[in-house]
């Protein structure tokens, strides 16, 4: 059994998998040379070669326990075809939603929009180096898709004022999401990813009274899809202010958390496996405080089952030499 799968599977403790989220990014400088000479990055995406690449990169320099496939949850949105441009020093940037084009698109012209994603995803999961290994596919929870749908770009630290103003449209493009969402999770499994994790980026935006709409539901919904499929399913609710309830209500095979939280009282309160916490301003600090930190969580979860990770992505300024310390030093912890 791979390791990851013990931990989320068996809910065996004491070995520690790990994995980073953004693991295949902007820190590498063998990623930036590719992304210089590919400047739209939903064609990188699109692209199975360079796409697939990437993915491996970190792969070939740290003693990672997986891949992470190398594309964005805003490939959904695309495929539903609004407008996505990602531009520099901005971030996302997506086109008007227009709710009765969105409403017309079917299956088959979703697929063919985006089958190239998958298609990576085969040549990384059949990658020799792979054998012992997890790879895993991901999409957007349905409430951070709305958000950026909507919002037509990060919201940062606030919806819009009149973000819930149309309650109808709201509704009807969760209900879209929802359905397309479950078509990737199926194409990323049958093209060999063998867990899906669900970002849930903005879950920290919405008040207690929003939960069970915006998040309980949409993500239960996706969990029961997933499970359906005998694949396990990690859910990244960030920032929630409850991740007790959440587990409680959604009961996904793991859970992430974010680094506002307190490991101790989450290794007091929930049950099921988790996933990641360290904040990962700590890997721009030096080596010995990155080990303190880095043991700190080993520690708490040392009789939990538990799988090494970030609180959220690596971040594009992290030194590669403090990527392969953090790894060596959960690998070396006893
Ligand atoms: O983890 C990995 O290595 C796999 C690839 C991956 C990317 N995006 C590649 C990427 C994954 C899992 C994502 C998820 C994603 N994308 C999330 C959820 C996780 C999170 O960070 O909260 C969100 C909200 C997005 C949307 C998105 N994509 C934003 C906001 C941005 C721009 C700013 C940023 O944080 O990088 C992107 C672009 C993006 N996605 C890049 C990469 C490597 C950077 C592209 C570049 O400019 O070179």
């Amino acid at each position: 059994m791979l390791p990851i799968n013990k931990v989320i599977i068996n809910n065996e403790t004491g070995f520690n998998p790990i994995w980073i989220m953004r693991q295949a990014g902007r820190y590498l400088p063998e990623f930036r040379e590719i992304r210089s000479k590919n400047t739209d990055f939903i064609k990188l995406c699109l692209n199975e070669d360079l796409s697939a690449e990437i993915t491996l990169q970190p792969l070939k320099r740290f003693n990672l326990d997986a891949a992470i496939i190398f594309s964005d949850i805003l490939m959904l949105p695309y495929g539903l075809g609004q407008e996505v441009k990602f531009e520099k020093n901005f971030g996302p940037k997506l086109g008007n939603l227009n709710l009765s084009e969105i409403a017309k698109i079917d299956e088959i012209d979703f697929v063919e929009k985006i089958h190239r994603v998958y298609k990576a995803i085969k040549k990384v999961s059949s990658d020799p180096s792979l054998k012992n290994k997890n790879t895993i596919g991901f999409v957007g929870a349905p409430w951070t898709l709305l958000v950026y749908m909507i919002n037509q770009q990060s919201p940062k630290k606030n919806l819009k004022e009149n973000f819930f103003k149309d309650e109808f449209l709201i509704n009807r493009v969760l209900l879209v999401i929802e359905k397309f969402l479950k078509l990737h999770i199926k194409n990323q499994i049958d093209n060999g990813a063998n867990i899906i994790q669900i970002f849930d980026s903005w879950a920290g935006l919405l008040n207690e009274k929003d939960l069970p709409n915006y998040i309980y539901t949409p993500t239960l919904n996706l969990v029961d899809y997933v499970k359906s499929l005998n694949v396990p399913v990690i859910c990244f609710p960030r920032e929630i202010k409850n991740y007790k309830e959440f587990c409680e209500i959604v009961k996904p095979d793991a859970v992430n958390i974010d680094y506002n939280v307190n490991p101790k009282e989450i290794v007091q309160n929930i049950k099921i496996p988790v996933q990641g916490g360290l904040d990962p301003k700590i890997l721009l600090t030096d080596k010995e405080t990155l080990k303190k930190e880095t043991i700190k969580y080993l520690e708490i979860f040392k009789d939990h089952p538990y799988i090494f990770n970030l609180g959220h992505g690596v971040l594009p300024e992290t030194k590669p030499e403090m990527v392969e310390w953090l790894v060596n030093t959960v690998k070396d912890f006893k």
